[in-house]
């Protein structure tokens, strides 16, 4: 069995617009997948700050991985597959997942850094980023959220990288379900070739 971890940043939960394409994705997985499911909105994550941010300098520097903040870490490594949902807010990802990503980014699990520079760990062969954006920004420069996310991906060693986005959303109220449907065609797709 393998496993597929799903980062649930889907604010605004069962009405978000972004949570249909993951939907989508999973219901399409093919056999031998199971499902992790770490819903952000749930989780006591912190940014890097004050005591927090002290603590884990010094756990780092005594080699304490195995300390229970860096779980998610452990868990991002370990996964065979990664599932990333999350809405384009100011162009860009929402801070809570930017909040996730400063938990997960840990020297010695996630990636390593040597006389070789710095390469990643993780064991996924696919990372898969779901999001949807009120407007049109697709190839744009503007666009931030996706960019960032698959240059992590390279940065963590997660092997391919796949965006699937709902472009223009919030601009004419008419074309939104069509918008949404063709994503979640591609969504489905993608995941039966998992
Ligand atoms: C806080 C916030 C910031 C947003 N920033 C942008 C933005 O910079 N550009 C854009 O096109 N849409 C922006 N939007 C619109 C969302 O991207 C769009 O409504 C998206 O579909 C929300 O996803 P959801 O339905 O999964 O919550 C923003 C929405 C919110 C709530």
């Amino acid at each position: 069995m393998k496993t597929l971890l799903f980062v649930d940043c889907c604010i605004r939960r069962d009405h978000s617009r972004t949570g249909m394409l993951a939907t989508a994705f999973l219901e399409h997985l093919p056999e031998g997948w199971q499902v992790e499911r770490l819903c952000l909105m749930d989780e006591p994550l912190q940014p890097l700050m004050e005591g927090g941010f002290l603590q884990r300098e010094a756990l780092l520097k005594a080699g304490d991985l195995h300390h229970r903040r860096f779980d998610y870490a452990w868990q991002f490594q370990r996964a065979d597959a990664i599932l990333i949902a999350a809405p384009f807010y100011d162009l860009s990802i929402p801070a809570l997942l930017k909040v996730y990503i400063e938990n997960v980014s840990v020297d010695g699990i996630t990636f390593t850094c040597d006389e070789r520079g710095l390469h990643g760990n993780c064991r996924g062969e696919k990372m898969i980023f779901v999001t949807s954006r009120g407007g049109f920004y697709e190839g744009s420069p503007e666009e931030m959220g996706s960019r960032y996310m698959e240059a992590m991906c390279r940065f963590f060693g997660t092997g391919e990288y796949t965006c699937i986005a709902a472009d223009g959303v919030d601009i004419d109220p008419r074309q939104t379900p069509a918008i949404l449907q063709e994503a979640i065609e591609k969504a489905a797709k993608a995941a039966k070739g998992l």
